[in-house]
C-alpha cells in the first residue's frame, strides 16, 4: 500500500501513453481520491514503482452494479515505460491472492473497463476477471464493460 513521502514523489511521475489518456485519470487526480475507504497501491519491480491501482471499499455504495460485500478495483495502470512486458498480466494474476486475505469481509471485486480498451479487458480476464455482460454508462469516455473477480477460494 502507498506509504511515505518519498514514495509519493515516485508515484507522481507515473503516466500512461498519450493514446491511453481517457482510460485512467492523471495520477495527480487519482491521488485526490485517497481516503480511509479508498486505498492506494503501488506496483513495484525491484526498487522501481511501475504502476498503480486503487482498492475502493466504498464501491458498492457508489455503483449500483456492485453487490454488497464487494470491493472495487479502480485506476489500474502500468507506467508507459514498463508496458508490454507482462507486468500488467502478472499483477492481475496475483490480485486474488493479495485481496482475499487483506479484504476478508468481501467475496468479490468489480471494475469497469472502457469498451474502447480491449487490451486492458484482456489483461483483466487473464487474471480471472469475468465479463458480467453488463455495461456501465456513467463515465465520460463512453460505455464500459463491467467485470467481476470472485475472491471466494471455493469457487475458483
Ligand atoms: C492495460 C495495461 C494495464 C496492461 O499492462 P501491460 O503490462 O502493458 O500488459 P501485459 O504486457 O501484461 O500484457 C497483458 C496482455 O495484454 C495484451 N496487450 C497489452 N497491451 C496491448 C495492446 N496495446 N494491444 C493489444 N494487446 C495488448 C498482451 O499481448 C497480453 O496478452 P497475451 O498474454 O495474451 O499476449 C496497460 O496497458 C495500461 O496501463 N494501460 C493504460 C491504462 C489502462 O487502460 N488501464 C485500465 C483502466 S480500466
Amino acid at each position: 500500500m502507498l506509504k511515505g513521502n518519498g514514495e509519493n514523489d515516485k508515484v507522481s511521475q507515473l503516466r500512461v501513453s498519450d493514446n491511453q489518456i481517457g482510460f485512467v485519470e492523471p495520477i495527480a487526480d487519482i491521488l485526490k481520491n485517497l481516503s480511509p475507504a479508498v486505498h492506494g497501491h503501488v506496483i513495484q519491480l525491484d526498487k522501481n514503482i511501475i504502476g498503480f491501482f486503487l482498492i475502493d471499499t466504498s464501491y458498492s455504495s457508489n455503483y449500483e452494479f456492485c453487490e454488497t460485500g464487494s470491493i472495487g478495483l479502480r485506476s489500474f495502470f502500468i507506467d508507459h515505460r514498463y508496458q508490454g512486458h507482462g507486468f500488467g498480466k502478472q499483477v492481475t494474476q496475483l490480485l486474488r491472492d493479495y485481496l482475499a486475505p487483506n479484504y476478508p469481509n468481501n467475496h468479490s471485486v468489480y471494475l469497469t473497463v472502457n469498451c474502447k480498451n480491449p487490451a486492458a479487458k484482456h489483461c483483466y480476464e487473464q487474471g480471472g476477471f469475468v465479463d458480467t455482460q453488463e455495461l456501465y454508462h456513467g463515465g465520460d469516455f463512453g460505455p464500459q464493460h463491467i467485470l467481476k473477480l470472485n475472491l471466494d477460494e471455493t469457487q475458483r
